[in-house]
């Protein structure tokens, strides 16, 4: 079948009989067809579930529609799809070995590296996923301070693990026991958490911004991230930063790093590697003897190809200028989106940083009008999501944009229309 590549400001005809064979076939073999973050379940019927490849800032469902990716794969894909240095990299690692009896020297090359990039950083572990570095952090937090307490964020997201999924089925109160909640932003709220917490404080976890799915989006008060560093200080606690998101999106080291903030461990995965399966935990010296004594492992987490990867993606990262790449390309649509609102009469809050914006229309909040929007965009070729974050690749290229940006004008169109304008 001839592959859908949309042209500028027109829908394709998108086929979608791949794709609703394999949701047929998938909802008899998957719980619920699909599950998790992935799942387009709950997404307007325009969205493919299943995709088929991506190139650059190009991504094709199974159909053979092509889409702008907007969305990176949800995070991990930062240089772009199939990055030529990075699979050249991996290839070269797989022709050798993948999984063995113990890691390859490529695991030293690596840490070095991250050591070398992330300024608070002086050591590294490596595991898969997002979530297996979280919860490292609060583990290791735990064994160097001896404490029994974490708090974080009402709302943010650290992962699906009995002790941070946001779905509690199956989960149960223990798992939570240890958690304590401030708001971010409100130094206030997290200095009464750590007082509650008082002698069992083992650590602060953070993100570099607010990124709740299906909220507007809060950059970080400087003097809140600053505060934070001080509440561990005075407690001996750890701070903990939540980098899996934002890591490598905003700057080539630790998120905070612009602001003068450095935590005591940071959690990595999404970006590290451009889509290759890695997550690393860093941290400084204070907490290598208490990294050094937990047991944490995995069966794939010394896979020698993601890290070759990860060290490919990284200098890609900083000899492309990948950050201000994105920056650029990420201005470009805010600009274009916000005049494109403008010229519709349509009230919408576009937030985070450029490289990680989110839509909304004002008094949307059960994301009706987003939905509308999203569903047209895609619709004409534009991947965009209704309820999360967006992530701009350093790939995206002016046809990238122009297409993107002739989709959502379309997009805004029928949003008035829905609206009655
Ligand atoms: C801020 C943050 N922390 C942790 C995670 C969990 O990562 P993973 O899904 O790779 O386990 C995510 C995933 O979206 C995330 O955005």
């Amino acid at each position: 079948m001839a592959d859908q590549v949309p042209t500028l400001g027109q829908a394709a005809p998108r086929q979608r009989t791949a794709d609703g064979e394999l949701r047929r076939r998938a909802a008899a073999v998957i719980p619920g067809g699909m599950y998790g973050h992935q799942s387009a379940v709950a997404l307007p019927a325009e969205f493919p579930q299943f995709m088929r490849e991506g190139r650059g800032a190009r991504v094709w469902d199974v159909d053979g529609n092509c889409y702008v990716d907007l969305m990176c794969s949800y995070g991990p894909v930062v240089l772009g799809h199939r990055h030529p240095g990075v699979e050249r990299a991996a290839q070269a690692q797989a022709a050798l070995a993948d999984c063995q009896n113990g890691p390859g020297a490529v695991m030293v090359e690596l840490a070095e590296l991250l050591v070398a990039t992330v300024r608070h950083a002086d050591w590294a572990m490596f595991a898969k996923n997002g979530t297996d570095a979280t919860t490292m952090c609060c583990t290791i937090a735990r064994a160097q301070t001896g404490r029994s307490k974490i708090l974080v964020a009402r709302g943010a997201y650290h992962g699906a693990l009995p002790w941070c999924t946001p779905r509690p089925a199956g989960t149960t109160p223990a798992d939570r026991a240890n958690l304590g909640y401030y708001t971010f932003n409100d130094l206030d709220s997290a200095r009464s958490a750590a007082a509650e917490a008082g002698d069992e404080l083992a650590g602060i976890m953070v993100s570099p911004f607010r990124h709740d799915a299906g909220f507007d989006q809060e950059l970080v008060d400087p003097a809140f991230a600053r505060g934070l560093r001080e509440l561990c200080d005075q407690a001996g606690a750890a701070l903990i930063l939540d980098d899996v998101r934002c890591g490598f999106r905003l700057h080539l080291g630790g998120s905070w790093e612009p602001i003068g903030v450095d935590p005591d461990l940071s959690a990595w995965s999404k970006a590290i590697a451009n889509g290759h399966p890695l997550a690393a935990a860093l941290g400084n010296g204070r907490f290598a003897d208490g990294a050094a004594s937990v047991f944490v492992t995995g069966s794939f987490w010394f896979a020698a190809v993601p890290m070759a990867a990860a060290v490919a993606t990284i200098r890609a990262l900083r000899d492309e200028d990948a950050v201000a790449a994105m920056e650029r390309a990420g201005t470009a649509l805010r600009d274009g989106i916000l005049g494109q609102a403008a010229a519709h009469g349509l009230e919408v809050n576009y937030t985070g940083p450029v490289q990680m914006p989110y839509l909304t229309f004002a008094g949307d909040s059960g994301h009706e009008l987003a939905s509308v929007f999203a569903a047209e965009a895609v619709r004409r070729g534009a991947y965009v999501h209704p309820r999360h974050n967006w992530f701009v690749s350093a790939a995206m290229t002016g046809d990238d944009l122009d297409l993107v940006l002739a989709a959502t004008d379309q997009a805004f169109a029928a949003v008035g229309r829905r609206l009655g304008h």
